[in-house]
């Protein structure tokens, strides 16, 4: 057995240079969990002649995703470049294919073509691997898929977009209208540039079904979920929230019904302060689980940013090294109804 994991970067944005930044600082504690050295051998982005801030200049570079996924030498390639289509899927599908582990962050791949994904890992026995998909450095996925496996989920409610929260947060602190609230998160890198994805709950739903996938083992669609962002939210909504002793967040929510099949919405709620949820500032993501047989969870901690989701991109590393890993949704893709 190899005494290294081959690692591939491709994204060096925020999470792909934190995460190189985490694996060059904390060599010697991670090879103790691992029981491997995690080698970083190559990396890829668009421009290489960027400055970035940390060191590349001894790991082989690619211009293109694709050709680092193909090369022979590496154990497991981190996709962190993000969307649904293009650059990002090509690369995990050419890993896959090749039988290169895959750990990736992009919940809008996952969302839009996890099932065909998750089937392509079964077929080529290769892993795939994406708690940083979803609330960054909270572990909901393998709370959710491993430490729950014994229990059937009743419900989750959960606060799974940091934009929103950090918008929502400033409206009632700042006491300020939506667009400038915007302009304030996107100041302080909590929102990007074009926010449409976070502000009208597409990510959150996106977040949400694979959330949902795992907790009740069904296929789900996000684009079925019904949604609501928080664009119509005005000045006036917070200020009467608080006069009635509320707090307004963006709540993503699954409940079981009778039937067996879950009920989705990303909406935001007139929340109580006492609510685990309410109590949520800016970046921060919390998820409440009620369980039928382990009552109920709340997980919270910060939901975005380079070094909170690089946390998870790694936790995911030392997982592959010791062979710790689960099928995609917690079943085979056959078994989800
Ligand atoms: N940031 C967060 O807080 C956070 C939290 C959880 C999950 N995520 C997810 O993590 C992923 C990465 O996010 P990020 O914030 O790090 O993104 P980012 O800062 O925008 O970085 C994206 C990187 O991908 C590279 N890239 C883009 N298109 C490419 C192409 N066609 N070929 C090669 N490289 C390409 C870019 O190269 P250049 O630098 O050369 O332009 C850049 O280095 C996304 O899926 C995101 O949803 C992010």
């Amino acid at each position: 057995v190899s005494q290294l994991l081959k690692i591939g970067i491709a994204g060096l944005g925020s999470v792909g240079i934190a995460t190189i930044s985490c694996l060059q600082r904390q060599q010697e504690m991670l090879t103790a969990r691992a029981g491997k050295r995690l080698e970083l051998v190559a990396v890829s982005a668009r421009d290489r002649e960027r400055a970035r801030g940390v060191d590349l200049s001894a790991y082989r570079w690619y211009d293109d995703p694709v050709a680092l996924a193909q090369a022979e030498d590496l154990d497991v390639i981190i996709e962190l470049i993000g969307g649904a289509e293009g650059k990002a899927r090509a690369t995990v599908t050419a890993a896959l294919q090749r039988g290169t582990a895959v750990v990736t962050a992009n919940k809008a791949l996952l969302a839009s073509h996890g099932l065909a994904l998750a089937a392509l890992t079964e077929q080529r026995q290769t892993p795939l691997l994406f708690e940083a998909a979803v609330a960054a450095g909270v572990p909901v996925i393998k709370t959710l898929r491993e430490a729950l496996t014994a229990s059937r989920i009743l419900s989750l409610r959960g606060i799974i977009n940091g934009t929103c929260n950090d918008i929502l947060s400033r409206m009632a602190v700042a006491d300020c209208d939506f667009s400038a609230a915007l302009h304030a998160a996107q100041a302080a890198g909590f929102a990007e540039a074009d926010a449409t994805q976070d502000i009208d709950g597409h990510d959150a739903a996106q977040k949400l079904s694979l959330l949902a996938m795992i907790a009740f083992g069904r296929k789900i669609d996000p684009a079925q979920i019904d949604r609501h962002g928080i664009r119509n939210l005005s000045r006036h909504d917070v200020i009467q929230a608080k006069r009635d002793g509320k707090i307004i967040r963006l709540v993503a929510a699954a409940q079981l019904k009778s039937d067996g099949v879950p009920q989705l919405r990303v909406a935001p709620e007139w929340l109580l302060p006492q609510d685990p949820l309410a109590q949520l500032q800016g970046p921060m993501n919390g998820l409440v689980i009620e369980t039928e047989l382990a009552g109920s969870l709340t997980l919270s901690g910060l939901g975005a940013g380079g070094d909170a989701t690089a946390t998870a991109v790694i936790a995911d590393l030392v997982d592959l090294a010791r062979n710790r890993h689960n099928l995609p949704f917690g079943m085979p893709v056959a078994n989800l109804h």
